[in-house]
């Protein structure tokens, strides 16, 4: 953890990826939630990290918003391909872990269908390093494939790469555990996708997280 490992899986389908999923968006709601983090980010100090861009499509639209955007992600086939539909934006080949390290002031987090694919006590992990590199009031928005079941997140037949799907109420949990305050959740299903999915928005509160991983 907290450095670059490669995303294998996604180094292999990323040419598929890029012609299956051509906009950022699937569902209408996915794209009100982003709008709703950009307006709560407005001028804050610093750049917008999107970790696990992928294509870059989010991050290409969050600097449409007027933000400071750059993308973050392992596989290097992935950020290939954002290189190329957008030459103007900020790239970096980084893992969750890793992501912020490297940077100046974080206005902003955004983590999209990206964490995952950390297995659930890298996830603690990750969130306790984030915790303790961003000042208070920073947003952070995630998004992931949820579960109706509470307890532990399962792992399920992602096409790509491990991933596992969490319970809100559980990542909600352990990002509390790590110094984040719940601001907004949204829980969406559609007869098109086999899950519920997920966007949580908090941000980093006042005082010392209790770091999980
Ligand atoms: C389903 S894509 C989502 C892309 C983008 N966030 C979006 O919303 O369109 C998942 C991305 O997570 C990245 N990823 C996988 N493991 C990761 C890790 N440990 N840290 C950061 N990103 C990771 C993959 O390389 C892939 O680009």
């Amino acid at each position: 953890m907290g450095r670059v490992t490669g995303q294998q899986g996604y180094d292999a389908i990323a040419d598929i990826y890029a012609s299956t999923f051509p906009t950022a968006y699937q569902f209408p709601i996915e794209r009100h939630a982003v709008a709703a983090f950009a307006e709560v980010v407005g001028d804050r100090e610093g750049v917008v990290v999107d970790v696990g861009c992928g294509v870059g499509h989010v991050t290409a639209d969050l600097v449409d918003r007027g933000l400071a955007a750059l993308g973050c992600d392992p596989s290097a086939a992935m950020l290939d391909h954002a290189r190329r539909q957008y030459p103007e934006l900020t790239f970096i080949e980084s893992d969750a872990g890793a992501a912020l390290s490297a940077l100046g002031p974080i206005a902003a987090i955004i983590a999209r269908f990206s964490l995952v694919h950390l297995e659930p006590a890298s996830v603690a992990h990750v969130l306790g390093l984030w915790s303790a590199r961003l000042t208070a009031g920073t947003p952070v928005l995630i998004a992931f494939q949820a579960s109706d079941e509470r307890g532990a997140p399962i792992l399920f037949d992602h096409a790509v790469a491990p991933a596992w799907r969490w319970h809100p109420d559980e990542f909600a949990a352990l990002l509390g555990l790590n110094g984040f305050h719940e601001d907004w959740r949204i829980v969406h299903r559609d007869n098109s996708y086999r899950f519920p999915m997920a966007h949580l928005l908090v941000h980093r509160a006042l005082g010392t997280a209790l770091v999980t991983g």
